[in-house]
């Protein structure tokens, strides 16, 4: 198992977050949170493993959202990609780069990959009527129109992408289009632009995706479904100006279309990744060798993008990999309802980094609504009894009370005698969980995965209950040596197969048991000869209702976009939470 293990290359892909908006937590575990499990499993494993990501900065969202704030789009991205970043480095999602669209590596990787795939004769000029706002002289960016979905009838769908239905459009499809600011009627004008010959990578797409038999079946089946309807051409420039600027003479005016250079950023956040570590080549280890396997984790309405817009790019670029799983999943819902930030309704990041609560025991609840097959919804009743019951009452329970008993009894060093038929029955089932959780993660099942982990906190509560260690302490101190070493060992096991769930805890843990660090994979059944405790300390505290009330007024309440980009609001122990225009 080992050996093999060693030889794969992954490489760990998170949809870039525009910088609009700040995430609620609903974003973290439909994709960043996932992503950062899967990453760490594979470095635990011993893969050559990189995870890259960052911001997604151009075009149309960050326009329309610098207008509203009276910023330009370089103060607004500036400064919510500082916000962005402090919070995913509080929920140790542990990105090897986080890059920006707006860098001129990005830039370059964009024009590159256009102009090459304009040589190979898979991007076609045409003119479109676009909706154009006489009174300001403008077109109006997709994003600026709404109106009645032609597919599925929905009434207020986006210029470029039906909400409910997750129909691509194009603004021109929408029935009774309007302006979604003031409401008016736009008139349509005839723009110059490029397009995407998606027809011409249709056939080759369809064989891609029915050869993919380990994505979800929602994923491959939405994706089909596209196939089904046929695919047209879709147009790749935009009337703006912040945006990576189109290299070909008539076109130098426009900029791409955010979906366009987005998904390039994948690449160039990989460049940039292999740039700063001094091996400006090692990207190509991930992009040009098929060894790599690339995962791209992202939300429902980023699959046709992933599976239909983005491979076609790559075909039609012809170097790269494509993705080798995308892991797409569902929404995840707050108490009944969406998530919403002008309802104020959810519970949002930049306020769950002030919780005092530790960033684990948000990953771990946050696990369990990981949309893996269907919506889920974080419900307040749930947070708390998935916390009391499993975080504390069992795992936390067994690793203290190990480590407690040992420091107590034992001055924290007890040595590993020969175990007898209880103890070797007993590793069998714990090998059973274990298996189960390899397999798991391997297939990316994440949430099933960690059930396994708790099955095996359990196994190791039942073991410590039914052997009385506290009698046998009395009467028979080598017999409970055996139970408490037993334990160690089971404690050891768990801050291995918890570190990509929890890694503070699985650090803790580990740093508890006298370890220099958490244990790879391929050494979770070592035998150590002794431990020497540390003084324990407890995991995870009960939550009581004083307390889950003080969190919940907290994390409900959003802050305002204008209030956290002018940098005014301060956190309680007084640093800002997001940072000066500029200073990144
Ligand atoms: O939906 C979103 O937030 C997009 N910014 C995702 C882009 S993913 C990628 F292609 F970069
Ligand atoms: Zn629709």
């Amino acid at each position: 198992m080992a050996e093999k293990a060693k030889k794969k290359r992954i490489l760990v892909l998170c949809a870039l977050p525009y910088t609009n908006a700040i995430p609620h937590v609903g974003n973290m575990a439909g994709s960043h949170l996932p992503a950062d499990i899967f990453a760490r499993y594979c470095r635990l494993r011993g893969y050559e493993t990189l995870f890259v990501g960052g911001t997604d900065e151009n075009g149309t969202p960050t326009e329309v959202a610098a207008l509203e704030l009276k910023a330009t789009p370089r103060e607004l991205t500036d400064a919510l990609y500082a916000v962005q970043k402090r919070i995913y480095d509080w929920f140790e999602i542990s990105y090897d780069n986080f890059s920006r669209t707006s860098r001129p590596i990005h830039h370059r990787t964009t024009q590159e990959f256009f102009l090459r795939i304009y040589g190979k004769g898979f991007v076609s000029k045409g003119v479109l009527r676009m909706p154009y706002c006489e009174k300001d002289r403008l077109f109006l960016p997709d994003r600026y129109v709404e109106g009645t979905c032609p597919v599925c009838g929905y009434e207020h769908a986006r210029g470029d992408q039906c909400e409910h239905c997750s129909s691509l459009l194009d603004s021109d499809q929408l029935i009774n289009p309007r302006c979604k600011i003031d409401g008016s009627v736009p008139v349509f004008r005839d723009t110059k632009h490029l397009f995407l010959e998606l027809g011409k990578l249709q056939s080759k797409l369809e064989k891609w995706i029915k050869s993919e038999k380990r994505w979800r079946r929602q994923v491959s089946s939405l994706a089909l479904g596209w196939i089904k309807e046929g695919l047209k051409k879709r147009s790749i420039t935009r009337d703006l100006k912040w945006g990576v600027p189109v290299p070909l003479d008539g076109y130098r005016d426009k900029v791409f279309y955010v979906w366009f250079d987005a998904p390039i950023g994948y690449i160039s956040s990989t460049r940039e990744w292999a740039a700063k570590k001094g091996r400006p080549q090692a990207w190509k280890r991930f992009w040009l060798d098929d060894k790599a396997k690339i995962y791209n984790f992202l939300g429902k309405d980023n699959i046709p993008f992933h599976t239909i817009f983005w491979p076609g790019m790559l075909i039609a670029h012809g170097d790269y990999n494509l993705p080798y799983d995308v892991v797409g999943y569902q929404f995840v819902n707050y108490e009944g309802d969406k998530f919403s930030k002008s309802r104020n309704w959810g519970i949002f990041c930049e306020r769950v980094v002030e919780s005092e609560l530790r960033p684990d025991v948000w990953r771990y609840y946050l696990t369990y609504l990981i949309p893996e097959t269907k919506d889920s919804e974080f419900k307040w009743e749930d947070f708390e009894s998935r916390v009391n019951n499993e975080l504390v009452a069992n795992l936390g329970n067994f690793v203290h009370r190990t480590l407690t008993f040992a420091w107590n009894n034992f001055g924290g060093v007890v040595r590993t005698p020969k175990y007898g038929e209880r103890e070797k029955n007993l590793e069998g089932r714990v090998d059973e969980q274990l298996n189960r959780v390899e397999r798991c993660l391997d297939e990316v099942k994440l949430r099933d995965a960690l059930t396994g982990v708790l099955a095996i906190a359990g196994l190791g509560n039942e073991y410590f209950q039914s052997s009385e260690p506290w009698v046998l302490i009395k009467k028979d101190r080598e017999s409970c040596e055996k139970v408490i070493s037993f334990c160690l060992h089971l404690c050891r096991k768990l801050s291995v197969v918890l570190a990509p769930y929890t890694p503070e805890a699985a650090g803790r843990i580990a740093s508890m048991l006298g370890l220099r660090e958490i244990p790879s994979w391929d050494e979770i059944s070592t035998r150590k000869d002794e431990f020497h405790v540390l003084k324990p300390e407890i995991l995870f505290k009960k939550l009581d209702e004083t307390e889950l009330e003080r969190v919940r007024s907290v994390v409900t309440k959003s802050y305002d976009l204008k209030e956290i980009f002018a940098g005014r609001r301060t956190q309680s122990h007084g640093t800002s939470i997001s940072s000066p225009p500029g200073s990144e």
